[in-house]
């Protein structure tokens, strides 16, 4: 089988890529190793960024975001005994949509039944082959389906395969460099069937870090952090509810509803991850298979499509227009982006949690880093501005 872009992977990046390259008029097939329904029950982050829901908009998948979706105008922050709001809106004009990326996820599953789609599910990647552009070689995907190999050429391949996805290995060790950091914590993350606070709260307190999130007016998403070692059978709704009250202003906490349906329950690990390039000869790799940044800036999905909106950009330029320009520029377009967003996430990450090795001078650090946002509007306006997400 022939294409012109092969795809792997059908998380949000994927999708999204197949979705803006079909617009162009550009073929491409998706590879996904999972079910269908395995991909729509992972439970994931849930704030976008105004330029995110603009690309749904311009991959026609905003219209259930445009209705369900809940605009935020403010996140809080609470630091022991102190409470800050920022302003999101007043300080930078914008506001960001409450909307689950497993929502989008299914969104973009329904434009692809909508329009047929060639989304190939339980097809996992094995090799991608000829990547490099010698005369007289086609790129190659090799994917393994009901026990079968099969091959897809293609003129492009798209890793859009995760963190844990064989695309990012193709790159030659000569060519990749990966810059890593693994935090030692993890966030026990609680999804329930419950009202939520009215604003995202991000809490830090001795006892180590919450956040109050949710999903929509019935459905919340709470966070507390936990050592990485932490394993969740040791860990009851019970036990969650009153470690997560401890750690979240009182007024909080007297009020919040926990006798609704736990829905999901799950620890994840946080680290901060970039790979450079994005791009090696006929090979792109766009969202988590190129960056991983932890979720306390939360802008994971938001990274994602960033790199779809380049990426797709650049292809259109190519098959349409005759340029390669835009695929020459990918990778630094791309990581110039990504490198900013691993900063902030970097930053909130330092500042708001608790690092169990962090001696006195680094602790008074992160008071010192909270106080100047207390009193500074321009550095809650820098906070704001990243928040809300940088422009592309
Ligand atoms: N063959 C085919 N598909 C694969 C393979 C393989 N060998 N390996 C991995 N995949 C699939 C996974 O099953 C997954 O569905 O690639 C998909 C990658 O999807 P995501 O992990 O959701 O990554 P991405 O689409 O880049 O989305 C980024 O997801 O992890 C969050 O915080 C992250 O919000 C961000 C978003
Ligand atoms: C979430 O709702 O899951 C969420 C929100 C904000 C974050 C991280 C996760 O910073």
């Amino acid at each position: 089988m022939k294409t012109q872009v092969a795809i792997v992977g059908g998380g949000p990046a994927g999708l999204l890529l197949s979705q803006l390259l079909h617009l162009s008029g550009i073929e491409n097939i998706v590879l996904e190793r999972r079910s269908r329904d395995y991909v729509l029950s992972r439970i994931r982050a849930g704030v976008l960024e105004s330029g995110t829901v603009q690309v749904l908009n311009d991959a026609d998948v905003g219209g259930r975001v445009a209705r369900e979706g809940q605009p935020h105008e403010g996140v809080e922050l609470s630091w022991h005994d102190e409470r800050l709001r920022i302003d999101l809106e007043a300080l930078t004009g914008e506001t960001v949509t409450v909307y689950g990326q497993t929502e989008v996820t299914r969104d973009l599953y329904d434009a692809g039944d909508a329009r047929g789609a060639e989304i190939v599910h339980e097809a996992a990647v094995k090799r991608i082959e000829d990547i490099e552009g010698i005369e007289g070689s086609t790129p190659s995907v090799v994917y393994e389906k009901n026990g079968a190999e099969h091959r897809v050429e293609a003129d492009f391949v798209a890793g859009c395969d995760g963190f844990h996805g064989p695309a990012r290995q193709t790159i030659p060790d000569s060519v990749r460099r990966e810059f890593e950091r693994v935090y030692p914590f993890g966030w026990l993350g609680l999804l329930s069937r419950t009202p939520p606070a009215p604003e995202l709260i991000y809490a830090t307190h001795e006892r180590g870090f919450a956040l109050c999130s949710m999903r929509s007016d019935s459905i919340s998403r709470y966070y507390v952090q936990v050592p990485a070692s932490e394993k969740i059978e040791d860990w009851s709704a019970d036990r969650f509810w009153e470690e997560l009250r401890r750690r979240i202003p009182a007024d909080v906490a007297d009020t919040m509803v926990t006798d609704g349906e736990v829905l999901e329950m799950s620890v994840a690990p946080l680290r901060s991850f970039v790979c450079e390039p994005m791009r090696h000869g006929s090979l792109f790799l766009a969202g988590d298979a190129a960056h991983i940044v932890p979720p306390t800036g939360a802008k994971g999905l938001n990274l994602a499509v960033s790199d779809v909106y380049y990426l797709h950009r650049a292809f259109d330029l190519f098959f349409n227009h005759g340029k390669s320009d835009g695929l020459d520029g990918y990778s630094d377009q791309a990581l110039s982006r990504v490198w900013k967003a691993e900063r902030f996430s970097w930053t909130m990450t330092s500042m708001l949690n608790d690092f169990p090795h962090y001696d006195p001078i680094e602790k008074r650090m992160q008071k010192a880093e909270f106080d100047y946002l207390t009193r500074a509007e321009t550095a809650r306006r820098g906070l704001a501005e990243n928040y809300i997400g940088l422009p592309f």
